[in-house]
């Protein structure tokens, strides 16, 4: 039995073509789990090793004699692919510049984003790394100004409903006792005025949600993973879009109330089970920044 995902609980099926295998033991040596072990004998395999095999193809990428595949979990030997030439890759000084120039943007031009340029964007994404393949990252694509404008709206009257449930002093003192109380704070000073602000909006047609963006995309994951892996890849669509001449702005109000909403879930064609955790919007900058800004971390420490 494997580690459980959205497919069930089947780990990957190494396999190894003996008549080409040479037991170099680069397969076993890279195998995090130790289901490839080098032998007196050979290459063995033990499916029954710590998780058994995740597919994270690391054997695959390493074998000079390309002798292994592994199969399942979302995976296939196709997937392996040439690596890039280490001249058409991005070097520190270009990817230290590229980060230093972006910003969130909340004012966008009013171009669209092409169908294509949303695809290159998904296609780097897919590449950031998740706790355990496969894959339990989902995107929803919403295209447009319109499609975005209504996700907009949806996310306004979730906060109208949570409002009416949570925006009173009786709820204020309740919530303090089951609360912590940095949560607390946090829920007062900012979750709150937030839902106000969001709602006032949209009944004064303006919207605070996503700033009227041509596009956004919802990473949404299954149960079975870490939200983490969605908030990563949301982060490399958001460099990605950067690189290709787009703003970003993650947003991270719409996905705790939405998440709350089956009827919405279903509507926008979550898989089952699915919930969002992000959203990026992107777009073409209305007003370029002419200086960057350098940030610090609250705290560094070597230890
Ligand atoms: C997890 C996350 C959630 C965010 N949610 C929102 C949001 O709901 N609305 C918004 O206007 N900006 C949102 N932002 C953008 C931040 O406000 C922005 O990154 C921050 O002000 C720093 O500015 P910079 O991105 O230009 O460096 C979010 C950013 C992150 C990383």
């Amino acid at each position: 039995m494997g580690v459980i995902s959205s497919l069930g609980d089947a780990p990957g099926n190494p396999v190894i073509d003996r008549n080409s295998c040479t037991a170099c033991g680069a397969c076993a040596a890279i195998c995090p789990l130790e289901v490839l072990t080098q032998t007196a004998t050979g290459i063995a395999i033990d499916n029954a090793a710590m998780f058994g095999c995740i597919a994270c193809g690391q054997c695959m990428m390493v074998c000079p004699a390309h002798c292994i595949s592994v199969t399942g979990r979302r995976l296939h030997p196709d997937d392996i692919v040439d690596l890039p030439m280490l001249e058409s890759r991005a070097d520190a000084d270009q990817l230290a510049a590229l980060l230093l120039a972006r910003r969130s943007i909340r004012k966008f031009t009013g171009d669209d984003v092409p169908r294509l340029v949303i695809d290159q964007v998904l296609a780097v994404a897919a590449t950031a790394p998740m706790g355990i393949p496969p894959w339990e990252v989902g995107v929803t694509v919403f295209h447009g100004r319109d499609k975005v404008a209504e996700l907009a709206r949806d996310t306004a009257d979730s906060y109208r409903g949570f409002l009416k449930l949570f925006d009173n002093a009786a709820m204020k003192q309740l919530s303090r006792l089951f609360m912590k109380k940095s949560v607390w704070q946090q829920f007062q000073s900012f979750i709150l005025p937030l839902g106000r602000i969001l709602v006032k909006g949209k009944e004064r047609g303006t919207d605070y949600v996503f700033y009227n963006a041509p596009a956004a995309l919802m990473f949404h994951s299954s149960p079975y993973c870490d939200s983490a892996d969605a908030i990563i890849a949301c982060t490399y669509a958001m460099i990605a879009a950067e690189s290709l001449g787009l703003g970003t702005c993650m947003i991270g109000c719409s996905a705790p109330v939405v998440g709350r909403r089956r009827d919405l879930l279903k509507k926008y064609g979550l898989p089952e089970g699915n919930s969002p955790k992000i959203i990026l919007i992107m777009g073409y900058h209305a007003s370029p920044h002419r200086k960057a800004i350098r940030r610090s971390f609250q705290s560094l420490n070597y230890y």
